[in-house]
């Protein structure tokens, strides 16, 4: 059976967890690296976004990968685009900054699944969002989930983050402060209120949303809601950082 591992390339620890599991599963690991031009809203996000291409296949290997795959477009998108739909959870928080974002997320993911057509597929819980909306998705691949690998100060581990400025870097580790001194507060409201302060210490960091949610539902929490998460995304030096963190023990 083969374990498919989509990614966009610039590999780091985080890939690599997704593809240790992914091998722990499968003793053939496909790595997919495509930059999937209709996930980004803006072209200059698009041409910066960082391409690595020989050390990707190294670090891919080194973590167990059986096959690193890197299609070209005209693989993935031979003639017209049938673009999916992503439902109304593509339209709430990453989906209403990032408005066809995961509409593309979805169209590339079924593509992916179409050509490789793996029995199941890794993704990070880093995107929440993201592997909330793969789940939804009516495939009969299985999805497995795996959690967020992070810095030495809790950052969480992104190809965009070495876009950050030295003082950025040092600034960025606020969201994690803030999930964190949040994780065990004993209501939703108080947990809001220590994410909320927390975040305004840092005057670097631009807010875009920072709520606690109920996991499948994606509606605000509160303290009857069984399985909440913090979610919080901004930006720091323009690049734009998301996070999650279950909430309660
Ligand atoms: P990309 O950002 O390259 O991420 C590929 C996978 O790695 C995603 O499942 C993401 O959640 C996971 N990931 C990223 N950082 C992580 C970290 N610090 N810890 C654990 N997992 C992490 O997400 C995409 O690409 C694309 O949207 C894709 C699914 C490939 C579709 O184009």
């Amino acid at each position: 059976m083969t374990v498919l591992v989509p990614t966009m390339g610039a590999l780091h620890k985080g890939h690599q967890g997704l593809i240790k599991r992914a091998r722990s599963m499968s003793k053939e690991v496909v790595v997919s690296i495509f930059i999937n031009p209709l996930q980004f809203e803006n072209s200059d996000d698009l041409e910066k976004y960082p391409r690595s291409p020989e050390r990707d296949i190294q670090l891919a290997t080194l973590a167990g990968a059986t096959e690193v795959w890197m299609p070209d477009y005209e693989e993935i998108y031979p003639g017209e685009i049938k673009k999916l739909n992503a439902g109304p959870l593509g339209k709430i928080f990453e989906g209403a900054s990032r408005p066809e974002h995961f509409d593309g997320v979805v169209t590339v993911v079924n593509r992916l699944f179409e050509i490789v057509k793996p029995s199941a597929a890794v993704f990070g819980e880093k995107d929440f969002q993201q592997l909330a909306i793969i789940k939804a998705m009516k495939s009969s691949v299985e999805i497995v989930g795996v959690p967020t690998v992070r810095e030495f100060d809790g950052l969480a581990l992104s190809s965009r983050n070495i876009r950050l400025s030295e003082q950025g870097r040092v600034s960025a580790n606020v969201i994690h402060r803030a999930l964190a001194g949040a994780h065990l507060a004993p209501s939703v409201v108080i947990a809001q209120e220590i994410i909320n302060s927390t975040l305004a210490t840092e005057p670097a960091f631009k807010l875009d949303y920072a709520a606690i949610i109920d996991e499948h539902s994606f509606e605000l929490a509160n303290d009857q809601t069984r399985h909440k998460r913090a979610i919080i995304a901004g930006w720091i030096d323009g690049v734009r950082l998301i996070d999650n963190m279950k909430m309660g023990a």
